[in-house]
């Protein structure tokens, strides 16, 4: 495991500054653009156009292979619940929860329907009622290792044995690739860049914020192992999102779009999205 920073321009700014990893409901929120209740909240096919885009666009595909409507699911973390409002449509049995309840959730259930919003920190407690699935999407990314464990612990006590855990990553894994491309590439490509605006008049600095954590594949397993879960499928999707980080890389491929496809090759290897399924196999002791 290893800390994932993310590098930005300051405009207008003299000094560079360090910021700190988001830590409370409002700063997530902050940086998913708002729960808020926005226009896009007019009826279901403008909240779909508009939310269902990208990564949730993957997410909704492996739902569709890996829940089912009989099955009593929490989804924790659901944030404005983009996904889990299309399942809740066709009557999938879907709790929501995060931090705190979004300011959307009436009008999440004036346009679609019904649906019971917990809230929810799962870093520090686990659900009465008992699921057969939970759902962690754009989560993990947030938590060290001793959070992840925390987390799965809390979650192995809010699911029936046999229960499903469905958690994504969000993050490519740490390996020798990501980290010569995040920490090396990727830093030295924003300093060139911001140089080089300076040197033209635009005056900037630079921003450095500690956005998450990046585990291999089997540092998850082995905490999710010592919960009490066994992996049952593991996907990667979405070549493309760490690619385009680079500022350099996403001018090319807006000018010359067939580019895409050689990217795609490098990003195979720092997939975005990495989907594991885990079965609760034992009760945790303690
Ligand atoms: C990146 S957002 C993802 C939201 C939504 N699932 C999505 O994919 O758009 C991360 C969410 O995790 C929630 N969160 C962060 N720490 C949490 C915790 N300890 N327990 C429950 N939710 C948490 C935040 O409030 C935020 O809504």
């Amino acid at each position: 495991m290893r800390k994932w920073y993310k590098y930005f321009l300051l405009y207008g700014e003299k000094d560079n500054k360090n910021i700190k990893k988001h830590d409370n409901y409002l700063e997530f929120e902050k940086a998913m653009g708002g729960y808020d209740s926005t226009e896009h909240y007019f009826d279901k096919k403008t909240f779909i156009s508009k939310y269902l885009q990208g990564r949730f666009e993957h997410y909704g595909k492996y739902l569709k292979k890996h829940i089912t409507p009989n099955m009593k699911i929490l989804s924790i973390a659901s944030g404005r619940c983009i996904n889990e409002l299309q399942f809740i449509d066709k009557n999938y049995n879907i709790t929501c929860s995060d931090l705190s309840i979004p300011t959307s959730y009436n009008s999440a259930k004036r346009i679609f329907k019904e649906f019971n919003f917990k809230v929810l920190n799962i870093l520090n407690n686990y659900t009465n009622e008992k699921y057969d699935c939970i759902l962690s999407l754009g989560l993990v990314y947030a938590f060290s290792e001793n959070e992840l464990r925390n987390y799965l612990n809390n979650v192995n006590k809010s699911l029936n044995i046999n229960g499903e855990l469905i958690l994504d990553s969000s993050s490519s894994p740490n390996n020798i690739i990501t980290l010569i491309y995040d920490q090396i590439y990727l830093r030295l490509e924003i300093v060139v860049i911001s140089k080089i605006l300076n040197l033209l008049g635009k005056k900037n600095s630079i921003g450095i914020r500690h956005h998450g954590y990046k585990f291999k594949n089997n540092e998850i397993v082995k905490i999710a192992e010592n919960s009490g879960f066994e992996l049952i499928n593991l996907e990667k999707k979405d070549y493309l999102t760490e690619v385009l980080r680079s500022k350099i890389i996403s001018k090319i491929i807006k000018i010359l779009p067939p580019f895409k496809y050689f990217f795609v090759v490098f990003g195979s290897l720092m997939p975005y999205l990495r989907f594991f399924k885990f079965k609760k196999i034992k009760n945790l002791s303690i």
